[in-house]
Parts: structure tokens; C-alpha cells; sequence
């Protein structure tokens, strides 16, 4: 018999789902302009938008909530929090900040110049934006299996060595650091295998670069590495983490994910020097250093959801839920990524709906008609989101056009996610009557939030 993992907790206080009809979610979708985004939460059924900040927090984690110490220097939360991660990931300074991108921002605006690259193996949209607005380039340098949503490779979130060090060897002085997203989120939440970072970390001791992870899901990699790659089966998921950091300069960290907090951020790093630097820019743009643009109560609860994380009962049924519903799309030849990531099932949406065209925006396609039929709201992580144009304004697309639905943390349960499986089934065996989309208003950046669609001419 096969063992039946259940969601290890129960649940104590519910928030009612307000069940919509299609032809209301007709009305709603077209108020907001064709774009998930503009729509009231109260308009979506399923809300599979994001992993980030959506988690449900525990009992201990809203007890927390009450005993955080509000005082703006020396908070006693604080202190717990630096504790526990320091305990975590083994770097000696926490800089606490509202949320990942303030830890991207702030660290960014130290270390990146004009003209400056920066290497990795797939830079999420923050991270590329904030590296960006600094005047650098943001390379991302994926192993090519990665390009291919059919293949299976268990650790698809590597970086390419080969490149990665041709690439240090041609840039020079040019490159401030290497950044490895753990994992990786834009390029369908895989994982990076231990032989990957500390391989990363020897081109980078060997080229004079720190290398910083942005370790927004530490542990959901970390147990991919217990369970894929040879050698970790034994080990404790906390032992995995320490060692998948002890060769990071800095992490960068948005709590938002893998500490089950709706707000919260970290910078945790090991250079003194830099961290002075950080703190008295922190003050202008966050806060004081012991609170970083938090309350105390959020600094609270990020330190109890560290505690939580590591939990393995909850880090098997976490991976297996996405796992499982990879595994029932894949029954009905849906197009999705694999192997299943860690806290989102990906869609490819060019092989979803190979009669679209790319400027015909196949993801916008699939989201629009996800939402209509179910209620659901995914996200566009492909030619809008990632799209970009030449100086003459043609359409430069990227590599892959998926659409994400992200699980957000004990919030749903498995009849939700064969709900989810069960509409885009349907929607797959009918996927030949859908049609395509173009912008109407473009944005300028990060463009799936901000432009609105309407149907292609
Ligand atoms: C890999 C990665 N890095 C950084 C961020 C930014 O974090 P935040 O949303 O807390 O600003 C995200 C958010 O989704 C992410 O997935």
C-alpha cells in the first residue's frame, strides 16, 4: 500500500471561500482590464497568485503576534529572531527588513555599479529589477535542461558551471558577486543540488566574488537535497541547511516564504564592514537595525515560522501536495514542468496552447481562461513577465512561457488542489477553442503587474 501523507495540522479558525458564478467572473475579469492582478481577492476562489506572504501562520506563530516587544531599539523580539537565525543559517549578522526585495534593494545599492554583471542561475523579477536600478546587468546562466519543461533533471535550478566560469574569466572586475537563487522561483521552483553551490563557491574563491544566496525557499531546497541527491538521505534537514550555507557571503531572504510570516525579511552576512554600511543605509530606507521597517510582533513571527520550517512531516507533504498534482495533470498529458517544484505547479503555456502564437501572449491565454472556469488565479511567468523589446520596440520573448500557480503554505487542502487539477484538465481536453490576447496598456517594467489585455486582432 502506498502511504497516504495528509496535511499535518488541523484547523482552528477558517475563512469562508465566497463561490462565484462564471458569469460574474466574466464581469470581474473585464472590470480589471484582463489582468489577474486588478482583481479583489474576494472576486477569486482559489487564490494561487503567489507562495509569499499567504501562508497560514500557526497557533504558535499568532501567540508570537502578542508577545512582540514594540520598543523601536532593542527589542527583545529582535534578539530572538537574530537567535534563531543565526542558528538557521549559520551567518553571524541579521539585518532585519520589511520584505525580500528590501533585502535585494539594500544590499544592491552597496554593492552594484554601472556597468557591473551579475551572474546567476536565474534571477527572480525583484531581483533583476533591483539589480537593475542600479545601473547592473542581471545574467541569468541556467543548465540547458532547464529550457526544456519535459526533461527531467533532478536539480533543473543549477547553475551552469561551465558558463559561470567562462563568464567570470571574460567579465573581470565587472562582476561585484554570484548570486544562486535557492530555488529557483522563475524557472519552475527547482531546486539547487548541494554539488552546485559548493561547485559555485569554488569558481567564486577561485575568481575573488562572494557569492550570495537569495535563500527564499532554504528549505524547500534543502529537503530536495535530502531526498534527490546521493548521500544527504540521512541527514537532518537543519544539518543540510547549514551546510548549504556555509559558503555564502550573504543571504538574502524574504521571510514572506520559508518562515511562514506575511511580512518580514532578512540580510544575513558575515562582513562587518558591510554590514555598518547596510545598517546606517537602513535607517534612511527601513528603520533602525533592530527593526528593520517591522513591527516587533512581525519580527516575532518570523522567528517562530523559522522554528516551524524545518519540520520534515511538514516539508514531505509540502513537496508531495505539488508533486501530486503534477502527477495528476501529467495522467491527462497537460504540459507541465517537471519534476514538480517545490511550492508551485508550472504550465507551460506554448505547449499548452501550440496554436497561439507568442505575440499572441499563450500565458496571458491560459490564466484569463484558468480564472473564467475556476475561480483560480495563477500568474503569467513568461512572455509579459519576462518579455522585453529591442530598441525598435520588436518583441525580444524569453526562453520559457509558463504560468505559475503557487501553493501558498497550510492554507489549502487536497480537495482544493483536485479541484485546480480537475479545471485544468478540462481545460486542456478543450485548450483548441481558446483564443489569444495583446496588451492594451504596456508597462513599462515587471510588466504581468501593472498592463492590461485585450483580445488579439
Ligand atoms: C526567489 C525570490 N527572490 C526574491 C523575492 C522577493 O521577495 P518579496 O516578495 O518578499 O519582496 C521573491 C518573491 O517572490 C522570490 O521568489
Amino acid at each position: 500500500m502506498s502511504e497516504i501523507i495528509f496535511e499535518p495540522f488541523r484547523i482552528k479558525v477558517v475563512e469562508p471561500i465566497r463561490i462565484s458564478t462564471r458569469r460574474e467572473r466574466e464581469e470581474w475579469i473585464a472590470a480589471a482590464g484582463y489582468n489577474v492582478f486588478n482583481l479583489k481577492a474576494e472576486q477569486v476562489m482559489i487564490d494561487l497568485l503567489t507562495d509569499s506572504g499567504t501562508s497560514a501562520m500557526s497557533h504558535h506563530q499568532w501567540a508570537a503576534l502578542q508577545s512582540g516587544d514594540e520598543s523601536y531599539a532593542g527589542s527583545k523580539s529582535f534578539f530572538e529572531l537574530e537567535a534563531v537565525a543565526r542558528e538557521t543559517f549559520g551567518l553571524p549578522i541579521v539585518i532585519p527588513v520589511h520584505q525580500g526585495r528590501a533585502a535585494e534593494h539594500l544590499l544592491f545599492s552597496a554593492l552594484v555599479k554601472p556597468g557591473h554583471r551579475v551572474p546567476s542561475n536565474g534571477h527572480f523579477d525583484t531581483t533583476g529589477a533591483n539589480i537593475a536600478d542600479n545601473g547592473g546587468d542581471p545574467v541569468n546562466l541556467p543548465i540547458p535542461e532547464a529550457a526544456d519543461t519535459a526533461a527531467y533533471h533532478p536539480f533543473k535550478g543549477n547553475v551552469d558551471l561551465q558558463q559561470l566560469e567562462a563568464f567570470l574569466q571574460n567579465a573581470g572586475d565587472d562582476v561585484p558577486f554570484v548570486l544562486l537563487t535557492i530555488t529557483n522561483n522563475s524557472g519552475g521552483g527547482q531546486p539547487v543540488s548541494m554539488e552546485n553551490i559548493e561547485g559555485a563557491a569554488a569558481l567564486c574563491a577561485r575568481y575573488g566574488k562572494p557569492l550570495i544566496l537569495d535563500g527564499c525557499r532554504f528549505a524547500e531546497n534543502a529537503y530536495f537535497i535530502k531526498l534527490r541527491e546521493p548521500g544527504y538521505a540521512d541527514w537532518e534537514v537543519p544539518k543540510i541547511v547549514r551546510k548549504m550555507f556555509t559558503h555564502a557571503s550573504v543571504i538574502t531572504f524574504s521571510g514572506k516564504k520559508d518562515a511562514f510570516a506575511n511580512i518580514g525579511g532578512l540580510v544575513c552576512l558575515r562582513d562587518e564592514e558591510l554590514a555598518e554600511k547596510l545598517k546606517n543605509r537602513l535607517i534612511v530606507t527601513e528603520g533602525f537595525a533592530t527593526y528593520g521597517g517591522l513591527a516587533g510582533r512581525d519580527l516575532a513571527a518570523m522567528a517562530q515560522g523559522l522554528r516551524e520550517i524545518l519540520d520534515e512531516n511538514y516539508l514531505k507533504y509540502r513537496l508531495r501536495t505539488i508533486e501530486w498534482m503534477c502527477e495528476r495533470l501529467l495522467k491527462n498529458e497537460v504540459p507541465v514542468l517537471v519534476p514538480s517544484g517545490g511550492h508551485a505547479l508550472f504550465l507551460d503555456a506554448a505547449r499548452f496552447f501550440p496554436h497561439l502564437p507568442p505575440e499572441h501572449l499563450p500565458g496571458i491565454a491560459l490564466v484569463i481562461e484558468i480564472y473564467l472556469r475556476g475561480g483560480i488565479r495563477a500568474v503569467e511567468l513568461g512572455n509579459v513577465a519576462f518579455g522585453k523589446r529591442d530598441e525598435g520596440g520588436a518583441d525580444i520573448f524569453p526562453r520559457l512561457d509558463l504560468v505559475r500557480l503557487a501553493m501558498p503554505r497550510r492554507v489549502y487542502t487536497e480537495a482544493h488542489a483536485e479541484y485546480v487539477v480537475k479545471v485544468i484538465g478540462d481545460l486542456y481536453r478543450e485548450r483548441e477553442t481558446v483564443g489569444g490576447w495583446e496588451f492594451e496598456k504596456e508597462a513599462p517594467v515587471m510588466r504581468h503587474f501593472r498592463s492590461t489585455f485585450r483580445t488579439a486582432r
